[in-house]
């Protein structure tokens, strides 16, 4: 059964002559025009954000982060937390002024806030000012829509529910030349009780091997060397293809490509994270030993209401059959503190899981309810103070965790990744291990984009440091 639309390649020239027309229409401006795009959020917005800048940059626009001097802004916004949501609101509902002040500006918002009800239906009534409101699966006929809102001003709201397609052949413009986004695949089919993603991010979709390998392949030739495979879940790759193929398969041919580089990959989920996982991790010279593996809560009872399909004695299985295949490999995760119904008792299980699994960091969170999903509509009794107060709790440990296993690398030297020049005055570049635990380095004759031998001599809760060998 074949699931995933792809969108034709003519459909994609067809946008791409949209570009055309917009750029023959902005060579009459009396500048240059330009594009301020402001992306929160994910990894995956990050992704999204470049193919628009593509687009953009087809349409003869540069760029500025100054939204006073932008002929367009974009906002790709996040949903996952309400917190994000109000920063969205809050900074769209600033432009007002701006707008005020340059009324030939286009005002768009995409991303996942886009694609819910609740969201347009607030941007319709309230912020006139937004021009044109995207979901992300329409993110392919942007330039359709720049292209319409320049002649004809009326405003626009394209925000089709649907499952989802994949379109090949969107130009891309890239913020960093040392370390690239290859998104692998989109969507997710998990509704994990509390997330608002498969929601808005509609169903798991791959996009087909040679064409990621195709990508890959360009981004080596451009020098490029630390390179993530992205998916909201990245190891249920190829499941709705046509060929009997899997994520570690994926990871297999992207490691046979020539060249010296180092491929990532997130966010994997516990109950996808295979043995072959493991072991194609362990032979792939080039996959780096790190893993970004969410448990979310410690609790078996709180897992299971969070709908996540794993136990903790399973999640913690996985972790020592991987520590025994990679012992150096650098374990990262995410945790939702406060989820509805979780007791501070079962909340402590939270804390033995960091006990025994010895995170290198986290990503954590205190719940926030997301309207539509399961969990939104769960009985909340504990009052905000201790769920801050488990917060609290929760990042104290892994602050301790965190240093004791940065303090470890002191004396060693490793092979790191330079990535750009320090913005730290004591030091002359940063880097990333292996592991990509952030290290800011001393010495002189290294360029980003570099290999080179560190050897640590401090480290702290955050970051280690070190000089070029
Ligand atoms: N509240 C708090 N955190 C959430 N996450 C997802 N949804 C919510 C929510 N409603 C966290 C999960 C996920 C990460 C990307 O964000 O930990 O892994
Ligand atoms: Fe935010 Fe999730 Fe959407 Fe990423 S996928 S932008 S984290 S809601």
């Amino acid at each position: 059964m074949k699931r995933t639309t792809l969108i034709s390649p003519a459909d994609v020239d067809q946008q791409l002559e949209h570009c055309q027309a917009v750029a023959a229409l902005a060579a009459q401006w009396p500048d240059k025009p330009l594009a301020f795009v402001d992306t929160y959020g994910c990894q995956q917005n990050e992704a999204d954000s470049e193919r628009i800048r593509g687009y953009l940059a087809k349409m003869g626009f540069g760029f500025t982060d100054n939204e006073e001097e932008a002929r367009i802004i974009v906002i790709n916004t996040c949903a996952i937390r309400e917190h994000a949501e109000h920063r969205v609101f809050g900074n769209v509902g600033a432009l007002v002024h701006t707008k005020r002040r340059h009324p030939e500006q286009l005002i768009c918002l995409c991303g996942c806030m886009a694609q819910q009800p609740r969201v347009v239906q607030a941007i319709r009534e309230s912020y006139r000012h937004v021009d044109l409101v995207f979901g992300p699966h329409v993110l392919w006929k942007f330039p359709e829509m720049v292209h319409t809102l320049l002649t004809r001003r009326s405003r626009m709201f394209l925000t089709p529910d649907e499952p989802g397609s994949i379109a090949e052949g969107i130009p891309v413009v890239r913020q960093d030349r040392v370390r690239a986004w290859v998104s692998v695949m989109y969507g997710c089919n998990n509704f994990c009780s509390y997330c608002v993603v498969p929601y808005v991010r509609g169903r798991e979709r791959s996009r087909r091997q040679p064409d990621i390998l195709a990508e890959v392949r360009q981004l080596v030739e451009e020098g490029y060397k630390d390179i993530t495979l992205l998916g909201q879940n990245v190891n249920s790759y190829g499941r709705d293809l046509d060929e009997v193929t899997d994520f570690s398969d994926l990871l297999e041919a992207v490691n046979a490509i020539p060249g010296d580089f180092l491929i990532r990959f997130m966010t994997s989920h516990p109950k996808d994270a295979t043995q072959k996982l493991f072991e194609t991790m362990a032979r792939c010279e080039k996959v780096a030993p790190v893993l970004h593996l969410p448990f979310q809560a410690g609790n078996d009872r709180v897992l299971k209401v969070m709908n996540r399909r794993h136990t903790r004695g399973e999640y913690l299985e996985k972790i020592s059959r991987l520590k025994e295949l990679i012992p150096d490999i650098v374990l990262t995760s995410d945790i939702i503190v406060g989820f509805p119904g979780e007791t501070t008792r079962e909340f402590e299980d939270t804390l033995k899981v960091l006990e025994e699994v010895r995170f290198d960091a986290l990503f954590t969170f205190i719940f926030s309810p997301r309207p539509g999903t399961p969990a939104a509509e769960m009985d909340d009794p504990m009052p905000r103070e201790e769920k801050l107060a488990n917060f609290n709790r929760l990042t104290a440990l892994q602050d301790k965790i965190s240093e004791e296993k940065h303090a470890a690398y002191v004396g060693r030297t490793l092979r790191c990744l330079i990535d750009a020049p320090s913005d730290d005055a004591r030091y002359d570049f940063s880097a990333r291990t292996p592991g990509n635990r952030l290290v800011r380095v001393a010495g002189s004759g290294a360029r980003p984009g570099q290999f080179r031998d560190v050897r640590i001599t401090d480290s702290n809760k955050w970051s280690l440091s070190g000089e070029l060998v």
